[in-house]
């Protein structure tokens, strides 16, 4: 079965900003994700959710710390870690079969493998088609297709060369709320078919708590971790489960945290000071107004 086990141990990050000392996005973040296990990231805004994907992905430096995947240091993108981001990004010039297929014929060129090579992959692409409820779509182009058969495609595309770590970022943020549901479940089925562990960063709790074993609460300014829920519901789940006491216990724990550590409870305060400040300045000029009369 395809299982990682990744380490992050103190990685910190900083983007430089002109004329100002560098944003600290990530400070001192260590999370080790379990063989096979389904782990989300969620937190405010900003609070670096995207960066610590993209750095186990490899597409982001980083200044200080590590980052292992069984064991061995990442220095870059690999084969063993595929994406999903939330814009659709298929080829638009090749139909869904073949975008599917696309990164394994690149293997194919590029090791110079034999005819049985291909006809696994082919097998394999057919099998993903199936799980993905795309077999009639196969010859389809991009443009034929909706927001959640395009993600479908590209789950499917990850997923192709049996990767080790499948991140996703935001993967159905542009969905509409049915075909999220659809895909919630579609992607828990893949995940316990295929064994593939995933990281999953979302910033809507209920999704992160209906999909995740274990959620990661990040807090912002700097990035860092500031919660991590073991989610006690086993893995046989169904939409069902999103309106029962104990799923809404932990939804409110968990949006409570997010509010704390985001700094809006913050600007929530400033902003009614400001409006009782207002508020008795205009009492005050009306009392002046009335004196003048
Ligand atoms: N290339 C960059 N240059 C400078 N600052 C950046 C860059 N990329 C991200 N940042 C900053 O780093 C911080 C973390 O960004 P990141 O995209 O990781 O947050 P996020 O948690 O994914 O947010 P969101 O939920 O909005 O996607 C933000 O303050 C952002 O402005
Ligand atoms: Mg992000």
């Amino acid at each position: 079965m395809n299982q990682s086990n990744v380490r992050f141990d103190a990685v910190c990050k900083s983007y430089p900003r002109r004329d100002e000392t560098p944003l600290l996005v990530l400070d001192h973040v260590s999370l080790d994700v379990r063989p096979g296990e389904l782990l989300v990231l969620v937190g405010a805004s900003g609070c670096g959710k995207s960066t610590l994907l993209r750095i186990l992905a490899g597409l982001e430096t980083f200044d200080g710390g590590t980052v292992q995947v069984d064991g061995r240091s990442i220095t870059g993108p690999g084969a063993d870690r595929a994406m999903v981001f939330q814009h659709y990004s298929l080829y638009p010039w090749l139909t869904v079969k073949e975008n599917i297929r696309f990164s394994r014929q690149l293997r194919v060129v590029r090791d110079n493998l034999t005819s049985s090579d291909v006809e696994i992959a082919s097998g394999r692409s057919d099998a993903l088609l199936q799980l993905m409820g795309l077999t009639h779509a196969a010859g389809y182009y991009p443009n034929q297709l909706s927001g959640g058969m395009q993600q479908r495609v590209a789950i499917a595309r990850a997923l192709m060369n049996r990767p080790k770590l499948l991140l996703m970022d935001e993967p159905f943020g542009a969905l509409d709320a049915q075909t999220r549901e659809v895909m919630h479940d579609l992607i828990r089925h893949v995940h316990q078919l295929e064994g593939t562990t995933i990281v999953f960063v979302t910033h809507d709790v209920e999704e992160a708590l209906y999909l995740g074993d274990r959620v990661v609460v990040m807090a912002p300014r700097p990035g860092r971790i500031d919660s991590v829920v073991d989610v006690p519901f086993g893995r046989a789940r169904d939409q069902d489960l999103k309106s029962t006491p104990g799923f809404l216990d932990i939804k409110r724990r968990v949006l409570h945290r997010i509010r704390e550590t985001s700094g809006m409870k913050t600007d929530i305060e400033q902003l009614q000071q400001l409006s009782r400040h207002i508020q008795a300045g205009n009492a005050a000029a009306a009392l002046s107004q009335g004196d003048s009369a």
